[in-house]
């Protein structure tokens, strides 16, 4: 009766998650990758907004009132704010952008939808995801009935001997890899960041093998050590990149903000963001202005940077990485179980999540056990993985959580862990 690709998802993973959640209220989840809400500022939405409408009546000569009453109607299906975002992503990202290119977007999540439909085809093209990856894009292709193919994360990213193999079985079966998406920096849900050699090498095969790269940068905003390292997009000559940038860490998530820049022009002249345009006619119609009006009051007051507005929050963040590391580090080697010692995980220079990789397997029974006996909530890796894999790893996820609560979590995990690896 209903859409049988369903039947595809193996599971409603964030279901399960917030059932553990509201099973055991007492449990510190370290499963969550929502910001932190003490930093939402949502005190001078009114005066975002007045700043937005005072800047575009001077420019347009409209009245004031006139310009804010036009918020509350129909709007540009590509948005009201794409210059004011063009110079924000020119300062922030070196990207550089034509106002047109842009769309904005209800959150990152419509921006990948929308790369989506305005690429795939059902029975000619594949779509490559890392794996593992963000479900809100592998999830989606799969309902909407997409090819899909998982491609290997290694230590630095998108596995591209895997990628390359993908390309050549696919066009063994007479398809072709249409869209490759890709989180560069901090990936969710690894924390990994893939080193600048190999985003040059992701763009070339993407210029060879023609395909669009879709390139998703929920977590830039978040660098730790100090250097950013280019976006593929600002690195992409050819419009190959779709790119998207979300506001919903560095603003909060109820804004639902998120850009997307399109500026691939193919052979015939059509532009890639007017079919993403046409699209979004039929789906949100257009993004709210009243957000919109807000991010932009935000850029405005900030001189098109977020830098120094997100440098408190990024602090934080970074704050929270380094206890979850010290206290990893303090209670495995205070451990009197041996085996703990083969215990490894990551250390992200940047971003929300972080990967334990553990000597055994890990199931949700264990996510289940752990919450009720030891108080902690933590996702199982195989939880993003769209085919196999992931089974003894597990994320950490490091933002949401209170910074005083980081070390009991950890201290509580660890015990976890070597109750387990004795019984196992
Ligand atoms: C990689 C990634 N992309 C996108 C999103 C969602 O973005 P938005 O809230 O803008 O839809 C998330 C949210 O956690 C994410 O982890």
């Amino acid at each position: 009766m209903t859409n049988k690709s369903l039947n595809k998802l193996e599971e409603d993973v964030m279901g399960f998650l917030n059932e553990v959640q509201l099973n055991f209220p007492e449990a510190i989840s370290m499963a969550s990758g929502r910001p932190e809400e003490s930093f939402f500022d949502l005190q001078n939405l009114q005066e975002y907004i007045n700043t937005f409408v005072n800047f575009r009546s001077k420019e347009t000569n409209v009245s004031t009132e006139a310009f804010l009453r036009s918020l509350g109607q129909y709007n540009r299906t590509k948005g009201i704010i794409n210059d004011i975002v063009a110079k924000y992503l020119k300062n922030d990202y070196q990207i550089d952008c034509s106002p047109a290119d842009i769309v904005v977007n209800v959150g990152s999540q419509e921006s990948m939808v929308l790369s989506l439909l305005s690429l795939m085809n059902r029975d000619e093209d594949v779509f490559c995801v890392e794996d593992p990856s963000y479900v809100g894009i592998s999830h989606f292709a799969l309902i909407n009935g997409y090819e899909t193919a998982p491609i290997a994360v290694d230590a630095e990213g998108i596995n591209l001997e895997a990628l390359e193999k993908t390309i050549e079985a696919t066009k063994q079966k007479e398809k072709c890899v249409k869209a490759v998406y890709v989180i560069p920096d901090f990936q969710n849900p690894t924390g990994i960041r893939t080193p600048i050699e190999k985003r040059k090498k992701l763009l070339q095969m993407a210029a060879t093998h023609n395909f669009m790269i879709i390139e998703d940068n929920a977590y830039g905003d978040f660098v730790f050590e100090d250097v950013a390292y280019p976006t593929l997009k600002s690195l992409d000559t050819e419009g190959n990149v779709i790119y998207l940038h979300s506001f919903s860490k560095s603003l909060h998530p109820s804004l639902r903000m998120g850009v997307m820049v399109a500026d691939k022009v193919f052979e015939d002249g059509t532009k890639l963001s007017d079919i993403i345009a046409k699209i979004k006619g039929y789906t949100t119609v257009n993004s709210p202005a009243i957000p919109q009006a807000i991010l932009a009051g935000v850029l405005l007051k900030n001189n098109y940077s977020l830098q120094k507005y997100n440098e408190e929050k990024c602090r934080n963040v970074r704050q929270k990485r380094d206890s979850v590391l010290a206290s990893l580090t303090k209670y495995i080697n205070a451990s009197k179980e041996t085996k703990l010692q083969s215990v490894t995980w990551n250390v992200p220079e940047g971003g929300y999540f972080l990967t334990l990789t553990l000597p055994f397997k890990i199931t949700k029974e264990d996510v289940t056990a752990c919450a009720k006996n030891y108080h902690v909530i933590f996702t199982p890796m195989s939880f993003f993985h769209l085919s196999k894999g992931g089974e003894n790893q597990i994320r950490i996820a490091y933002s949401y959580v209170k910074i005083n609560q980081i070390e009991t979590a950890i201290e509580n995990l660890v015990h976890f862990l070597a109750t387990k690896i004795t019984n196992t």
